[in-house]
């Protein structure tokens, strides 16, 4: 207890001090490029170390050596690269040429909240404290690039791939992203960014061809890798195994020479997805390194080089991008690596206070949380997923975990003797899903133990001897998984009917969704008087929640992703576009798509994005569709008060930020932090937009009574939509409407201003 004691009070230090430093510092503006690429430091030894190069030499750092390794030189003393999944905590050893794990002492490690918890922090300081985190652990593990941030945009509920990925909105996506990268990377290690771009779905991930317009893919898609280069100079790159308008990822010349290198001035490498290479030509393309094979750009390409059918000067810059990364990451020698056991306890503050920060409070009625001990006996804690770990599982993504605090495990801890829990797993978990993927193998459906009918009835009687009943639901890493996509939303495994069951014999149930990813309420909702999402929420995770649980700390997570009614709301499916794998959907598609691309020769494999800018929020805002609870939405144990709304001028040119003050009062008896955010709606334009747009938020922490005013920045530069014609980014002139709330479809405080294109 004193340990946590200990952490709490650290953690609230930490909170408290950020309030007074980074009140509208949550800005990433897209023009500024602030400094060059720290890369550039390195590029004239670059080009020294590359002079003594043999053309063997600069072929065998092109490829894969090992499943994680890529060559370095070693007759010039230049290490080899050692590559570790995954976003959110270091992977266990394997063998160098297979999958098979080498069951070491020391290969455990920290898990950390999954993707959406993290950006369910809306935290800036999190993402950063996140990435110094992973990056420690990942020095003293040896490795020179974690292949992380994993940082799609969730477009569809049911994507396998949600909980690793961040958010559905692109620019909490950038915030988060960047600085995990600046976190990482100012600790010594690199990011791999992944996976660029549009790896939207894992269905056919390995062959869909994404049809996607330029102005979508510049506006929603590729805005957070675009941040994550130009704001947190990623180092790495990782292409994705999709095709995007014709073009494999992993040889797009359009995104990775043009905007990746020639747009947004990126100076690092870029490796394949693990099998995503095409062809020897990709190197040509943009791609420095094919993992984890060298079917192409082993002997194939030293042959092409040698025939002259690809040119010398290529292999160069290839070369010397992924020098450059390497001499900017000091390599760890291998004596020194693996040595001791890296989760240590500072690893398990930082997933505590990102877990803590995460947990999003859907619902309260009747004041049923915080719970108060003195009035309880008995708690039945029921469901699958309090005792089970979630660190494991998902592939690529799976944490060996040295240590993990599963809900069951932290509710005992924080009841102590005071209360008596009841423990009732209520319905079995099992395996859901699989891949279609056959790279990975198959996997277990096996499912053992007492019938479904009898872990029902277990339930019910627990419920039934308890004053209150916490129900540990939701999803967990084999039904949210990389390779499948979801077929639905609903909860598995016949939770909804136990749910329900437990609520006719105990009126104060809590629900806490173990999920990554939306899942549909409609049964459950009714059925609980109180809601939470608490995420796989890593080695800290269990401690996290009975901390909200039990109101040491007021829950101050706010959703990344909306929440739909049902599936069918939402837009990809709302539009029959998710899978879409007719060619006619690709010619119906054909005016949004970017002219340079070959929409008219789209394989059969197409999944069309005809939503276009209307993804998650932007759908459900502009079509007037109610979601179940809204991008943004997280309730606190107080209420704030929104006043006094003004902005500093009526009217703003190109290059200026416009800024927004209001107050905020915390009219509750409880410490809490609220997260306003600021929309942008574009009043009687004459380009198509979103009904709003998130453009800036923060997070303050506000005493019992008290009020601060608070300022949100919106540089103009972020207003602007892509044009297709100036192959640009352009400001229309006109008036604006800004937003101030506590969601997306939260209208608290509204004002307008006007913008207008150069001088005055
Ligand atoms: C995943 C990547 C991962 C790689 C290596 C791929 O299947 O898509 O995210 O980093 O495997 O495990």
């Amino acid at each position: 207890m004193k340990l946590r004691n200990v952490l709490l009070s650290v953690f609230a230090t930490f909170a408290f001090l950020s309030v007074v430093c980074c009140t509208s510092e949550n800005v990433l503006s897209r023009d500024k490029r602030e400094t060059p690429s720290l890369l550039m430091k390195y590029d004239a030894k670059a080009g020294r170390i590359l002079k003594r190069m043999t053309l063997e030499e600069k072929i065998e750092m092109l490829h894969a050596k090992y499943y994680f390794v890529s060559a370095g030189v070693p007759r010039l003393k230049i290490a080899d690269i050692n590559y570790a999944d995954g976003p959110f905590g270091i992977r266990e050893e394997m063998e160098p040429l297979s999958w098979n794990p080498l069951h070491w002492e020391t290969d455990s490690a920290t898990f950390f909240p999954t993707g959406s918890a993290l950006a369910a922090t809306w935290d800036k300081e999190m993402a950063y404290i996140y990435g110094t985190g992973m990056a420690r652990e990942a020095k003293l593990r040896g490795k020179d690039m974690i292949l992380g941030p994993a940082m799609n945009i969730q477009r569809i509920p049911t994507g396998g791939r949600t909980y690793e990925y961040l958010s559905e909105d692109p620019y909490l996506n950038s915030i988060i992203a960047t600085y995990y990268t600046k976190g990482v990377q100012d600790n010594g290690v690199a990011v791999c960014l992944k996976h660029f771009a549009l790896n939207n779905q894992e269905t056919n991930r390995g062959t869909v061809d994404v049809i996607a317009s330029a102005r979508a893919m510049r506006e929603i898609y590729l805005p957070a890798f675009e941040a994550a280069v130009t704001k947190g100079d990623a180092w790495g790159v990782m292409a994705a195994y999709n095709k995007i308008n014709g073009s494999w990822c992993a040889e797009n010349d359009w995104l990775l020479n043009q905007v990746l290198r020639r747009d947004w001035g990126f100076k690092g490498m870029v490796i394949s997805d693990w099998g995503g290479t095409h062809s020897t030509g990709s190197v040509v393309k943009g791609l420095n390194v094919e993992m984890p094979s060298k079917d192409f750009l082993g002997q194939s390409l030293l042959d092409s080089v040698r025939l002259g059918i690809i040119d010398t000067a290529v292999i160069d810059n290839r070369v010397r991008e992924i020098l450059r990364v390497r001499l900017a990451v000091e390599p760890v020698p291998a004596n020194k690596a693996n040595k001791e056991i890296t989760a240590k306890p500072e690893q398990a503050q930082i997933a505590y206070k990102v877990a803590q920060k995460s947990i999003v409070l859907l619902k309260n009625s009747d004041d049923i949380l915080p719970l108060d001990l003195s009035r309880i006996q008995t708690v039945a804690v029921i469901g699958d997923n309090a005792d089970k770990k979630m660190g494991q599982g998902g592939v690529g993504a799976g944490v060996k975990a040295r240590n993990e605090i599963t809900p069951l495990a932290g509710l005992k801890e924080a009841f102590g003797n005071n209360v008596r829990i009841i423990y009732a797993q209520g319905w079995s978990s099992q395996q859901r899903g699989g891949f279609g993927f056959g790279f990975w193998g198959s996997r277990n459906n096996a499912q053992s133990g007492p019938s479904a009918q009898e872990l029902e009835n277990r339930a019910v009687e627990a419920a039934r001897a308890a004053d209150v009943v916490i129900v540990m639901a939701g999803n967990n890493r084999s039904v949210e998984t990389e390779g499948s996509d979801r077929k639905d939303i609903m909860l598995p495994f016949n939770q909804e009917q136990v749910i329900s069951k437990i609520a006719q014999v105990n009126p104060n149930v809590i629900t806490v969704l173990v999920v990554g990813a939306p899942v549909d309420l409609r049964q459950v909702d009714p059925a609980s008087k109180a809601m939470l999402v608490s995420w796989f929420n890593g080695s800290e995770g269990g401690h996290a929640l009975a901390d909200i649980l039990l109101g040491k700390v007021s829950p101050s997570g706010r959703l990344p992703f909306t929440f739909p009614v049902k599936l069918e709301d939402s837009p990809a499916y709302a539009l029959g576009n998710f899978p879409n794998d007719t060619p006619a959907a690709a010619d119906i598609f054909v005016n949004l798509v970017d002219k340079k691309s070959d929409a008219s020769q789209q394989s059969r494999n197409v999944s069309v994005y005809s939503e276009d800018l209307l993804v998650g929020y932007r759908w459900y805002n502009t079509k007037k569709i109610q979601p179940a609870y809204p991008f943004g939405y997280g309730l606190t144990y107080t209420t704030f008060a929104y006043s006094d709304i003004s902005a500093d001028k009526t009217e703003y040119k190109d290059g200026d930020d416009i800024k927004i003050s209001f107050r905020l009062k915390n009219l509750g008896n409880r410490k809490a932090e609220e997260v306003p955010q600021l929309y942008v709606s574009r009043i009687k334009s004459k380009v198509e937009w979103p009904e709003r747009e998130l453009k800036a938020f923060d997070r303050i922490l506000l005493e019992p009574g008290q009020d601060s005013l608070v300022t949100l920045s919106v540089p103009v530069e972020n207003l602007k939509y892509w044009s297709e014609d100036k192959y640009d980014w352009v400001l229309e002139s006109g008036s604006i409407r800004l937003t101030v709330g506590q969601c997306a479809t939260d209208d608290k405080l509204s004002t307008q201003v006007s913008v207008r294109k150069g001088l005055f």
